[in-house]
Parts: structure tokens; sequence; C-alpha cells
């Protein structure tokens, strides 16, 4: 092989990933031996739930497979514009606007509010979508240490930027700890700043009924607090969400290149969403049962009690996490394992979700598996 070829790169890059123990790989979840899933954010176990999956075929059957356009030209439907003002209700924002995914909410978010004049201030775990939303932006950008609110203050402070965006996730993908939404709020009222916070790992599982931990501090609806969310975690289906006033839904719809020039969110997407928030809101203990189920789990690894459903167990080393994962599964759990560049931090750690719908006996296999396969601190926490 040529050395200077591409197939010999190519070859040359795989190799150090294998030798690093970074190589990722796609597995089929729904073949071999079925494992618990301890590693998905089907939080409240929605996927599969039968009225979710009902909402889903109806809406494919009434709508089609597609949306069959972008939103902008005929790919707008009854599903989507139902689908917006039931989540602007349950979490207490004036509207909403879907997305094909929380990926693309975050990118148009900051895409089409960020210009010339504006500084972002991001959080340094902040999530990939939302770095690359910053590209996209072409802002001046400030990554500020993770959820340290004096630095977010004197970037603030000290800006040129006539506007300012401050960015954060209210519970962290890889980590699962919580911002300090209330500091952060203040500092963006204080500062004419706006605040967008992520709720992607918050809604169904943190605050009031599931409702995020904005609504849990009281921060829906303000002008100057903006949330971002997914309908593929909590909500059991596919799709992303960004909720504020009119006007910032009016200006996204005309300003954001990842709504515009995207074919609209399918309906099947959008009818199993809206099924599976139906079933939150009549049983709003599902949070709550989330967050006790994880504070079990957390007992049993030696970690402490997460904000919402994410356990994240620092490794020594990425073959170490490796090991872990595979040690699990030969015990009939699945759990996740974030190895660099997905971690903010650079360190290996196993990442485990907890979820409404374990039972008991379930619990009590997770609980005897991590036991066994995590590394022991000798910390147990309260
Ligand atoms: C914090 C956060 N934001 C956004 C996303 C993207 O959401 P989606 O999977 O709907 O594209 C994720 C996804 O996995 C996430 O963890």
């Amino acid at each position: 092989m040529n050395e200077g070829s591409f197939p010999a790169w190519l070859a040359a890059q795989a190799a150090e990933r294998d030798e690093r123990g970074l190589t990722r790989r796609l597995v089929d979840s729904d073949r071999g031996e079925p494992l618990l899933d301890l590693a998905g954010n089907d939080y409240l176990g929605l996927v599969r739930n039968h009225r979710v999956v009902a909402g889903a075929v109806g809406a494919a059957q009434t709508w089609g497979a597609g949306a069959g356009a972008s939103r902008l030209v005929s790919g707008t439907l009854s599903i989507h514009t139902e689908l917006e003002e039931a989540m602007a209700a349950f979490t207490g924002f004036p509207c909403a606007l879907v997305f094909s995914s929380g990926y693309h909410a975050n990118l148009s978010v900051v895409q089409a509010l960020a210009d010339q004049d504006t500084l972002v201030v991001s959080d340094a775990h902040i999530h990939a979508s939302m770095i690359d939303a910053c590209r996209l932006a072409r802002a001046a950008v400030t990554v500020t240490p993770h959820n340290d609110v004096g630095a977010v203050e004197r970037a603030l402070a000290g800006r040129g930027q006539r506007r300012a965006l401050v960015l954060a996730e209210t519970i962290y993908s890889v980590l699962g700890d919580a911002a300090p939404v209330a500091e952060l709020a203040a500092l963006a009222a204080a500062y004419d700043a706006v605040l967008i916070a992520d709720e992607a790992h918050a809604f169904g599982v943190a605050g009031p009924g599931g409702r995020g931990l904005l609504a849990a501090h009281g921060l829906t609806g303000r002008p100057d607090v903006i949330a971002t969310g997914t309908l593929s975690k909590s909500f059991g289906a596919q799709g992303g969400l960004v909720l504020g006033l009119p006007a910032v839904r009016a200006h996204l719809i005309n300003r954001a290149r990842p709504f515009i020039y995207d074919t609209g969110l399918a309906p099947a997407a959008a009818g199993g969403a809206l099924a599976a928030l139906r079933i939150l809101e009549a049983a709003p203990e599902l949070a709550a049962q989330v967050r006790r189920n994880a504070a079990i789990l957390a007992r049993a690894a030696e970690v402490a009690a997460p904000a919402g459903a994410v356990l994240s167990i620092p490794m020594p080393g990425p073959h170490e996490a490796l090991a872990a994962v595979a040690a699990a599964a030969g015990h009939g759990l699945r759990i996740g394992c974030f190895r660099p560049p997905s971690t903010p931090d650079g360190i290996s750690r196993l990442r485990l979700t907890a979820h409404a719908h374990h039972t008991g006996e379930e619990i009590a296999l997770a609980v005897k598996v991590l036991r066994r396969v995590v590394p022991r601190t000798g910390v147990v926490p309260p």
C-alpha cells in the first residue's frame, strides 16, 4: 500500500485507535442474549410502550412515513402543531418548535441567535451539538470551566459584544451532574444575556412531574431563558425541541438553517412523542421512580446519587472500562462506557442510566453485578 494513500491513512488511524483502546464499534443491541439495559436513554421505558407505539403507527397511517418537505414548504402538519402546543403547556414555556433531532435543535438555536455582535459563553462540558452550533454560528466563544459561575460572570462582564448567550445543560449527559441554573439565569438577567439550557437529560426525569430543572427553579417563560430538549430520551421517540418566547420561535423559523433546510419531523416520531408526553402527564411519579432507582444504583457503584438518571463512574483507563462493560454483559447487564474523545475531562468512565420501569428484581440483579464489576473505592456515599 502506498504510504501516503487514502487507504493507508485510514489503516494507520484504525491501528492507532486500537492501540489506545479507543476503537468504537456498532453492535446490534437486539441480537444475542437479552441484557438488562442500564446504558440507553429510554429513561421512562416508553420506547416500546404500546400506547407510544400506537401513537407512532397512528400518525404514520394518517400523515405518512415522512413529512415530505421542509416545514416552511409543505412539511408542517397538524401533529407538529399539536405536539408543540402540548410541549409548551407541559414545560411552562409560551411556545415550542420541534426539529428532526435534538442535535438540530441545538445547532439551530445557537446559529440563529448568535451574530458577530454576540459572545457565546459555553460550559466546558457542553454536548457536542452545542460545540458544533458555536462553529456554525461563527460567533466569538468563551469556554468556561465546568459549572464555574464566577468564570461565566467574568466573561459576561468583560465582553465587548452587545449580546451574549450562556450555554449549559441542566443535567450533563456524561457526568450526570446538574448545572447551577438559578445562578446562571440570574447572571443572564444581570448582564443582559440569554441562558440557553439543554434539558435533554432532565425532561421526564427532573423537576415537578419531569418538567425539567428550569421548571423546578421557576425559570420557564422568562424572556432571557430558552430551553432545548430531545424527544429521543424520556419521550421514547425521535426529534428535538426549542422552548421560548413566540419571538424566539418566529426568529428560528426565519433564520435557523438546520430547521429551514431540513425535512420536517417524521409524523411517527411526533405521534410517538405526543403519546409519551400524555403518559408522563398522567403518571408524574415516573420521574421520581427514575431518581429512586438511580440512588440505589449509585449506592451499589459507590458514587454520589445523581441529579437525574445518569451515573458516571471514573475508571483507570479505556481498557479497564471496556473490561468492566464486558464483565457486566457476561452477568446479563448492559452498561455504557464513554472514552475520550466522548468524555469532557479525558477520563474514561462507565456510564449507567436508571429507568422508571425496572422491577425490584431487575434492580437487585443490577446491584449484584455492579458490586462485582465496578472497582471498589472504599467510599460509600450516604
Ligand atoms: C445533552 C444532549 N443534547 C442533545 C442531544 C442530541 O439529541 P438527539 O439524540 O435527539 O439528536 C443529546 C444526545 O444524545 C444530548 O445528550
